[in-house]
């Protein structure tokens, strides 16, 4: 496999990854879940300690970190904010200098986009962004995968969000679809826009890839989409927002009828999960044969473990 020197790199978004660094990322990913599949795992990670922080909850992406590290005899360590010093006792800067003194790299999940950029500015070790506010990195690779299990080459293919276009999973969605040629639609009320400093700062890649990036209120934006995602109403730390966005969003509930206003009979529905069902997918959609949501929640540890393969400096021969 052609290789690319991400050793040391840092996954906090991805505005800053070449189109053919994240390419190289989701060919290890099969790599490493055809292995997996063929029980054939190696031991990439023997000898090295990863500290995973969390501000905030979390099922797949801690598990897919913990299982993708433990299966490679590496050790994780888990460490909530309830347990550690990080921002209350202590500075941002002070832990991340500690952590990168014992830990090969470093997951954070939580609040703000600033404290995982400052744990990668002090740490001197990869920093792998588990979700903030604002970003989602590591889920919209694994989005991606999915795609491309389904549909093979992305390129040229519609995937249509539609729910919160504010929210960390449509940001970073916007940012990797139109980093590799994927036409992304974010369908949701004006309020909802996602901000245009992003969609101006995406608008050159989408340029160079051929990718369009679509914002609009419209339903019938779904026409045409090789995938409908959704995401919850209300993100992590936004729960008293909750009835406002119910009101916003229930026309842009994913039900069958929106499947069906695609007029492909091959289109599939993603969600990150957790899901609330009957809110913003139907059961019958998440349920249904067009779901690809478990493939995409497995599909987390195959890339979170290629994107800590590359950036530890371990994907030499992989
Ligand atoms: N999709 C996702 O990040 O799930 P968790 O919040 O369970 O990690
Ligand atoms: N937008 C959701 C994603 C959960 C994986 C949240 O931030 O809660």
């Amino acid at each position: 496999m052609s290789n690319f020197n991400l050793k040391g790199r840092s996954l906090l978004t991805w505005l800053d990854w070449e189109p053919d660094e994240i390419r190289y990322l989701l060919k290890l990913s099969r790599k490493v879940k055809k292995e997996q599949q063929e029980g054939k795992i190696k031991k990439r990670f023997k000898g090295k300690t990863v500290a995973l922080l969390f501000e905030k909850r979390s099922t797949r992406t801690r598990c897919a970190f913990e299982t993708a590290i433990g299966e490679e005899g590496g050790h994780p360590v888990f460490l909530s904010t309830a347990d550690i010093q990080l921002g209350s006792k202590e500075t941002v800067e002070d832990t991340a200098r500690v952590l990168g003194r014992m830990f090969s790299g470093i997951q954070f999940r939580g609040f703000k986009q600033s404290t995982v950029e400052t744990l990668a500015k002090y740490s001197g070790v990869p920093v792998w962004n588990g979700l903030t506010d604002s970003f989602h990195p590591t889920q919209v690779l694994a989005d991606i995968m999915t795609l491309e299990e389904e549909f093979g080459d992305v390129r040229g293919k519609k995937l249509v969000f539609s729910g919160d276009g504010r929210n960390n999973v449509a940001r970073s969605l916007i940012i990797i679809c139109s980093k590799l040629g994927v036409n992304i639609s974010i369908i949701t009320p004006g309020e909802l826009n996602p901000d245009s400093a992003l969609i101006e700062k995406c608008t050159p890649f989408a340029r160079k890839s051929g990718a369009v990036i679509t914002v609009s209120p419209d339903t019938d934006e779904v026409k045409g989409a090789h995938a409908i995602y959704t995401d919850v109403w209300a993100s992590m730390g936004e729960e008293d927002k909750k009835e406002g966005r119910v009101k916003l969003l229930t026309p842009y509930r994913v039900n069958s009828a929106l499947m069906q206003k695609t007029g492909l009979k091959n289109t599939i529905f993603l969600h990150c999960l957790p899901a609330i069902r009957d809110e913003e997918v139907s059961t019958d959609v998440i349920d249904g044969p067009e779901s690809r949501v478990w493939d995409e929640a497995e599909n987390r540890k195959h890339t979170i473990k290629a994107i800590m393969i590359a950036t530890l400096g371990l994907g030499k021969n992989s």
